[in-house]
């Protein structure tokens, strides 16, 4: 099958993850439940949880085979199945937190005060469509909302009470102890690379700067925090909770850091030579708003080189660890998507 068709299947069961997570429309304070809905509901690529799962199986691969367990098919369907129970209770509520971060990032990038854009994932954004009040509450709602929605990890034990294997659950089921630590681990991780000293203080040096010549130094600190954060914790969070060491979990962070510089300078690329159509989000927002970035700084063929050379040193990275042939097609297409 056709890497791109494989990805919008992926990204398709990664929908339905999401959909199953998001709050139902009810109550007093149902247009914030809609607008949250909304904002996570128009689209997107869906990166972040494909780069969590990702890391998630590349991880199993690499234990499994330690442990001379033959891995047949490599195709994600397959490693999913093989990893149900777990895919569904211990990693499918990380899935959807990351994008409902991601997309409440979103949601707080586009309003008046930040980057003042009306159109995202093709549609009117968020504050746009229910006015600057909601936008900001559903930036803050969906944010924490992740969090519960992680936490939903901790009502299913795997099968297991009091830390013992029950009779019957297969080699591989996760005593219930382990799984906690792992879970802890992982929400850990999703606050802190999403707050003051991940994503949120990146954005604070972004909007602080805007219309300053920032030097490289600052733009670095930027693009780590702003982008480069939320790709971290995905790949972390996935390694985390398929059980990696820390130095596997490290190795993959600093992969996934790589991969967050090469994303946001294409992201500023395509800011540059896109259009709204392909991108769905309006095209020169960058100029707009007088922000300088890898590419105002370095001009657009040092750009493309640098999203060339930052993934391909993410690949070398990934291919240390283990043997996950679509998470090496997931960089490739990074480095040539159009929106
Ligand atoms: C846009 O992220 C913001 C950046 C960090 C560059 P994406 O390009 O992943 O946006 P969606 O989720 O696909 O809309
Ligand atoms: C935003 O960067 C990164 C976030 C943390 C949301 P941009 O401002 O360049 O993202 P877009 O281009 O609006 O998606
Ligand atoms: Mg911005
Ligand atoms: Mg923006
Ligand atoms: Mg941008």
């Amino acid at each position: 099958m056709e890497f791109k068709e494989l990805l919008k299947q992926r990204s398709g069961r990664i929908n339905r993850e999401l959909m199953r997570f998001l709050p139902e429309e009810t109550g007093m304070q149902r247009m914030l439940l809609e607008a949250c809905n909304y904002s996570v509901e128009n689209g997107g690529k869906r990166i972040r949880p494909l780069l969590m799962e990702s890391a998630y199986f590349l991880c199993r691969i690499a234990e499994a085979e330690k442990q001379g367990i033959e891995i047949g098919d490599r195709t994600p369907d397959a490693l999913e199945a093989r990893w149900q129970a777990e895919y569904d209770t211990l990693l499918a509520p990380f899935l959807a937190a990351i994008e409902m971060i991601h997309s409440s990032s979103l949601v707080h990038d586009d309003l008046p005060c930040m980057d003042n854009d009306r159109l995202r994932r093709g549609k009117p954004s968020t504050w746009a469509k229910y006015g600057e009040d909601m936008g900001t509450l559903a930036g803050d709602g969906l944010m924490i909302y992740a969090f519960e929605t992680a936490c939903r990890a901790l009502e299913d034990t795997g099968g297991c009470s009091s830390g013992r294997k029950t009779k019957g659950n297969p080699p591989e089921e996760l005593f219930a102890k382990e799984r906690a630590e792992r879970i802890v681990r992982a929400i850990h991780i999703l606050a802190e690379k999403t707050g003051i000293f991940g994503m949120i203080g990146g954005q604070t040096v972004d909007v602080l700067l805007t219309g300053k010549t920032p030097s490289a130094e600052q733009l670095d600190y930027i693009y780590r925090n702003k982008t480069g954060a939320l790709l971290e914790a995905s790949a972390m969070i996935g390694a985390t909770l398929a059980g990696a060491t820390r130095e596997t979990v490290e190795k993959l962070r600093e992969a996934a850091l790589l991969l967050g510089m090469a994303f946001q300078i294409q992201d500023d690329i395509l800011d540059e030579t896109g259009t709204e159509e392909t991108l769905g989000k309006p095209a020169g927002s960058d100029e707009r708003n007088q922000k300088t970035t890898y590419v105002t700084q370095n001009g657009i063929s040092a750009a493309l080189e640098a999203v060339r050379s930052y993934t391909e040193r993410a690949i070398t990275g990934i291919e240390e660890i283990g043997s996950y042939p679509f998470f090496i097609s997931l960089c490739s297409y990074l480095i040539s998507r159009k929106s």
